[in-house]
């Protein structure tokens, strides 16, 4: 095992043998994450009657933002997480209090990887270079980021999808703090190209390379999903 590994497990398992006690300093980055989201969240809700306006103009429906799945699926889905939910932890509750799900190892790596001080730091980040690097967290080190960490908490958990809801839920609102520019941005960082890190060297994205998504969906393109609300 490599030492930067061992350091990581060591890390870990000392996070989670440490009840979590939220410290003040992340009560007031609460305030102003609250209060930054209830900003932009009129913005983002002002956008969309402008484009239900234009759209009821050209008389073509609004865009539907609710999921596509039956209600029968739906409930389905409930059911499956309150399933998962009722069986006991995998992780023991005197290592981890408050652990709930089968794969839930309980608060601390949401409380060291997507804690108020993080979120609020994302939504302030200037461009997309830097929203990558903590959202994701910088590639093979202890930063895993917000997205990065809370694989560790949930992860195969059908409640899996809340986190990817809450992934794109920061992504549109930092878009929102300046929508003309970051809804086209793909930058010319190492990961605005077609290979992984830019390895191989390769040519930059363009928005209208197409994204193959294979049994999923059709094929569309990355200028199409920029903009999540869209
Ligand atoms: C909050 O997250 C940051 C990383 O973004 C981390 O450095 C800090 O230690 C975390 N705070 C707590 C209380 O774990």
């Amino acid at each position: 095992m490599r030492a930067s590994s061992l350091l990581a497990v060591a890390l870990v398992s000392l996070a989670l043998a440490q009840p979590y006690v939220a410290p003040r300093e992340e009560d007031s980055k609460k305030q102003q994450f609250a209060k930054l989201i209830e900003e932009i969240q009129a913005d983002v809700l002002k956008s969309l009657d402008e484009r239900e306006e234009t759209m009821r103009k050209r008389a073509s429906k609004p865009p539907a933002i609710q999921g596509t799945s039956s209600s029968a699926e739906r409930l389905n889905y409930i059911e499956a997480v309150k399933c998962l939910q009722k069986l006991p932890a995998r992780t023991p509750q005197s290592v981890a209090a408050g652990a709930k799900s089968r794969r839930d190892v309980g608060p601390a790596m949401n409380a060291r990887y997507a804690n108020y001080t993080t979120v609020l730091n994302l939504l302030l980040k200037p461009d997309i270079v830097s929203y990558r690097l903590l959202s994701e967290g910088v590639p093979y080190a202890i930063e895993i980021g917000p997205h990065g960490g809370i694989h560790y908490t949930i992860s195969g958990d059908p409640a899996f999808w809340v986190h990817r809801g809450m992934m794109d839920r920061m992504w549109t609102f930092w878009q929102a703090l300046d929508p003309k520019k970051r809804h086209f941005d793909l930058s010319d960082g190492n990961y605005g190209h077609i290979t992984w890190a830019n390895n191989p060297p390769s040519r930059k994205a363009l928005l209208s390379d197409p994204i193959n998504m294979g049994y999923a969906a059709e094929s569309t393109t990355i200028g199409e999903v920029m903009d999540t609300l869209g």
